[in-house]
């Protein structure tokens, strides 16, 4: 049996196909369904995204539930076209899926599969938090019966990406993310302190050409759109792993360097989406006293855990 039974929350998304790819070629996990959200686009489309890589991946028997279309509190305006494309998949404009969504939505789905296997599910959103807050609001149970909490998003002890101060999912939905970050459960905050230092480079890239798997032929369809942002925007020759190496440290956690911190979501300023990490030392801040402490990826070999991801990937 798979080490991990997991749900991957997603709003693929070039990274995300990356993570989903990533999670279905490793034997460490199970992936027991995908549900979606809006970020890289709005929901329907990254529904249609979803349902699309699982057909490629020939594992449509993964069932995909539809997320909300909008934050908890706030309203969700941009979809990050610049860095995904229209269709947030590179501007390939693929078929239509031939498979549809379940019924359920996916903070019901979330919360059926965690009450169902108490302490047995690991969840990894890999996109805002929106769906995850939701399930914790429809049964707060789920914070005794999931196994962990993986979450791609924030920034400790770095700055953004969307803004200065804020990552991109923390961003998208602020409430949610500190209603999250707050829940007494097992979190591990996976964010751009490690994902920013996990590259895979343009002649890594290369390899996927070569590859006869439809999933690394679509990757390599997709990713230029994503390392010709990289390359103007952040100087870089190659692309930042954020989404699979989230899925990475379940497979090689001791790549990872962690520590215990409380995490408090500003959601009043132009800062607005900031991660604010708290140590032991300074808890008893009024903002951050009774958190819990967030398990938060602060260091990492990201040229280990770029090689696994591409191991798996090609
Ligand atoms: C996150 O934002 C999205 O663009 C990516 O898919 C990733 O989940 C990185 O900030
Ligand atoms: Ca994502």
């Amino acid at each position: 049996m798979a080490q991990h039974r997991i749900i991957i929350d997603t709003d693929p998304g070039i990274d995300d196909a990356m993570a989903i790819f990533f999670a279905l070629n490793s034997p460490e996990i199970e992936l027991i369904g995908l549900t979606t959200t809006f970020g890289n686009g709005h929901t329907d489309l990254t529904t249609i995204n979803a349902l699309r890589l699982l057909e490629i991946a020939g594992r449509s028997d993964i069932p995909v539930a539809q997320g909300a279309p909008q934050p908890i509190a706030s309203a969700f305006e941009e979809p990050g076209a610049v860095v995904h494309g229209d269709d947030a998949q590179g501007n390939l404009n693929l078929p239509l899926p031939t498979t549809q969504a379940i019924q359920q939505s996916a903070a019901e789905f979330i919360v059926e599969q965690v009450m169902n296997a108490p302490r047995e599910i690991t969840l990894v959103p890999i996109g805002p938090l929106t769906n995850i807050a939701m399930a914790l609001q429809i049964e707060p149970r789920i914070a005794q019966a999931v196994r962990e909490v993986v979450i791609m998003g924030g920034n400790a002890l770095c700055p953004g990406n969307i803004t200065p101060a804020a990552e991109a999912n923390i961003f998208h939905d602020v409430e949610a993310a500190d209603l999250v970050f707050g829940a007494e459960w097992p979190v591990t905050m996976v964010g751009l302190d490690v994902t920013q230092k996990t590259i895979m480079t343009a002649a890594q890239l290369a390899q996927f050409e070569g590859s006869a798997k439809a999933t690394a032929q679509h990757l390599n369809g997709i990713i230029p759109f994503y390392l010709n942002f990289t390359r103007e925007v952040n100087k870089l020759d190659g692309i930042f792993l954020h989404d699979p190496t989230t899925l990475a440290y379940l497979v090689a956690p001791d790549a990872f360097k962690t520590e215990k911190l409380y995490i408090r979501v500003e959601s009043e300023s132009f800062s607005r989406g900031k991660t604010w990490p708290a140590s032991f030392m300074n808890k008893w801040s009024t903002a951050w006293l009774n958190r819990p402490l967030v398990n938060v990826c602060v260091d990492i070999d990201g040229a280990r855990i770029s090689d696994l991801i591409l191991e798996r990937l090609v």
